[in-house]
């Protein structure tokens, strides 16, 4: 479950080339900051149908006997009761997410058809997760509701989703990157984030740096892209949105006043560090992350 924040600097997203409405810096998790409901201002509600297979198989939501209809059916249920805001007038979620591809293009589909008859009253829009270019592209193409979300890892075992990415900019998909920190520990040691980091310091930023820096070329890299943020510390994310603002505000403000329209010291200077990390993530050699699924 997924909440973005009411106040999300949208305008400071332009500054690092993601001029995308629907994107956000960061997607605060309501398990990962232990609130409840009532204690967010809350703007949208995405969640997940996980199938049995990427279960717990002690302690699953439904009965894993039930056929996929029943599945998804009680699952659904489940999130709508749970997530149930008193504003609203009636329950519904913004989006849910297939976790990840079934074991077959034809239970895939399946299950896809499935979620596509909440939409749009119960749930208003889908999307998937873990999933590759092939599995993409042939969902997409199949489907009658056509995916609005992917939420993938972005870390180098996938070439960072270049082709994913491009796919998805290419349709109107957002792109919800995951394991951004976690799976990217040399992209952090770059000299590209360690500069951005730098700046960030110069402007009085004192904290995450590192973190911050990745996040805001992370963001510039397309229109589309959404960060899922999975710090358990509020102050943290909030230090997170702060580092943005600050060097978005640096960004387009860091000229002396005469420069042609995006020709600001800063502008030029955001748009050499983002050549260098676009170059680093999609022509780099082959860089340590954490494998895995
Ligand atoms: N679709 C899927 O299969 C899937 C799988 C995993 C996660 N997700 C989603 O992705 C969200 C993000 O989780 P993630 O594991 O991918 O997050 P992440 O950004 O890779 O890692 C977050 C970790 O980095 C640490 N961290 C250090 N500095 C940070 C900073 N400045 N800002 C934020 N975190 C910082 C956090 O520690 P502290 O907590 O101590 O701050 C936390 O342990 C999750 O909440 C979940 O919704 C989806």
């Amino acid at each position: 479950m997924s909440l973005s924040v009411k106040d999300m600097h949208l305008n400071h997203l332009s500054a690092f080339g993601n001029p995308c409405s629907h994107c956000s810096l960061s997607i605060w998790t309501l398990n990962s900051l232990s609130l409840s409901i009532s204690d967010i201002d809350i703007s949208q509600i995405q969640t997940k149908f996980t199938p049995p297979s990427g279960q717990d198989p002690k302690n699953m939501p439904y009965d894993p006997s039930q056929p996929l209809l029943g599945q998804i059916g009680t699952s659904i249920a489940s999130s709508l009761a749970n997530f149930t805001i008193p504003s609203y007038a009636s329950p519904y979620l913004d989006c849910v997410l297939l976790h990840s591809p079934l074991p077959t293009k034809e239970q895939t589909l399946a299950a896809w058809e499935i979620l596509e008859s909440y939409v749009p009253t119960r749930v208003h829009s889908l999307g998937i997760s873990n999933c590759s270019l092939k599995q993409l592209q042939c969902l997409y193409e199949a489907s009658t509701i056509k995916p609005s979300v992917v939420q993938n890892r972005f870390y180098p075992v996938t070439h960072f989703d270049v082709d994913i990415r491009a796919y998805c900019k290419e349709k109107g998909i957002v792109y919800q990157s995951f394991w951004t920190l976690t799976g990217n520990p040399a992209l952090l040691q770059s000299s590209v984030v360690q500069a951005v980091a730098g700046q960030l310091y110069r402007l009085g930023v004192k904290e995450d740096t590192k973190q911050i820096a990745l996040y805001a070329l992370v963001l510039g890299l397309d229109g589309n892209i959404c960060i899922l943020n999975g710090t358990k510390d509020k102050d943290r994310m909030e230090g997170d949105w702060e580092g943005i603002r600050v060097l978005a505000k640096w960004i387009d403000n860091d000229d002396d006043g005469e420069a042609p329209e995006g020709q600001g010291k800063g502008q030029l200077q955001w748009k050499a560090w983002m050549a260098e990390f676009r170059e680093l993530i999609e022509h780099g050699e082959r860089m340590e992350g954490v494998g895995g699924q």
